[in-house]
């Protein structure tokens, strides 16, 4: 079986977004896969975070991913602060990417805007952290949405570089295969077409969070800036229409079709009845999963002790891998 790793910032209150482009797919895959999963808390503190908070929302991601479908006994799921490893072969990867490469990385223009000597030196190598959190469990395929891909061709180039300096070309690294999957790999934002729904983004207007309420989920549906037509009836119709190729690629993702099967039912209608459809269609799909990430909150032990047998479970297998790792570069071991 392959092994899978992906990873989530507890940096707020999951969206849409982050349930259709990523951790929907990682449910599935844990059907015929090795599935390791990881709440990135490391990652979380590159931007300023509140540290009264940020325990509790590590626990509210653990929630939340239980409460959609991971199962914490057949996969393993843990968070990135309890297990050092991570660190050890994020040092390494510092040292092995090149400057220039992160320079062309667009997450870090994106979050550091015009205030770039100002943010955190860890938000310009968080690349290099991601590429460890993979490489430390030799995972081969890693499920995001598509807004990770430029990162993980980055640990790739990490990867063959480390393989190259280290073991003479031998492929002590695998090659990673990004699995970007589905209608809503990159869920834009309700208030503009061109902008990716985000937990961070000041507006709760503009995404949907996987706690709001039924009332707030058609609220805000209702609300989703659109264009005047209608909708069109077949996929070639939503060039240049991005409003509305969003609201149908989550109609799609939803009931796993796709565009096409979405407008052969919706084509030709107006976006009153469709929002409709789609509000009811997201709080069937959602409120279940609210209601178990409530229920699952109200006893933060059991989810404490889920974590650290995942961390410990997590450990063992990237324990000889990151030491074989400092081996290949030397370092003195007595
Ligand atoms: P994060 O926390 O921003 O997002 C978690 C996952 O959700 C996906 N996602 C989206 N997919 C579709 N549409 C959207 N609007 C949307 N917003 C977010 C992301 O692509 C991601 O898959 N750097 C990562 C976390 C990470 C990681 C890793 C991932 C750390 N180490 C190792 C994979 C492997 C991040 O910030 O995700």
């Amino acid at each position: 079986m392959q092994r899978i790793f992906s990873g989530i910032q507890p940096t707020g209150i999951p969206t849409l977004g982050n349930y259709l482009g990523a951790v929907r797919n990682w449910v599935k895959l844990q059907d015929d896969h090795d599935c390791i999963y990881c709440v990135v808390d490391l990652h979380a503190i590159t931007v300023t975070h509140d540290p009264k908070t940020l325990a509790q929302a590590t626990r509210e991601m653990a929630a939340a991913l239980i409460a959609s479908g991971i199962d914490p006994v057949g996969s393993i799921l843990f968070h990135q602060s309890a297990v050092h490893a991570h660190l050890r072969l994020s040092w390494i990867f510092e040292c092995v990417v090149r400057i220039g490469w992160l320079n062309r990385m667009t997450q870090f223009k994106d979050k550091a805007g015009k205030d770039r000597e100002n943010v955190s030196a860890a938000l310009y190598t968080y690349p290099a952290l991601m590429a460890a959190d993979i490489l430390a469990y030799h995972a081969t395929r890693v499920p995001v949405g598509d807004d990770q891909r430029q990162h993980l061709e980055l640990a790739n180039d990490v990867a063959q570089k480390f393989n190259f300096d280290f073991c003479g070309g031998d492929s002590f690294f695998p090659v990673i295969e990004p699995l970007i999957l589905g209608p809503a790999a990159r869920v834009m934002s309700l208030r503009d077409g061109t902008k990716k729904m985000s937990k961070s983004d000041p507006s709760d207007q503009s995404r949907i969070n996987l706690t709001d309420d039924a009332d707030t989920i058609a609220q805000k549906i209702r609300r989703a800036k659109t264009d005047p037509e209608p909708l069109p009836s077949d996929p070639a119709g939503l060039e240049g229409r991005p409003e509305a190729r969003n609201l149908v690629g989550i109609y799609a993702a939803l009931t796993d079709t796709d565009h096409a099967t979405v407008l052969r039912d919706y084509g030709g209608r107006g976006f009153g009845d469709y929002k409709k459809a789609l509000a009811d269609l997201l709080v069937d799909k959602l409120t279940p999963i609210a209601t178990e990430m409530r229920r699952l909150l109200d006893d933060t032990a059991t989810i404490d002790a889920i974590l650290r047998d995942g961390a410990a479970r997590a450990e063992t297998i990237a324990e000889p891998i990151v030491r074989q790792a400092e081996q290949l570069v030397g370092f003195l071991r007595v």
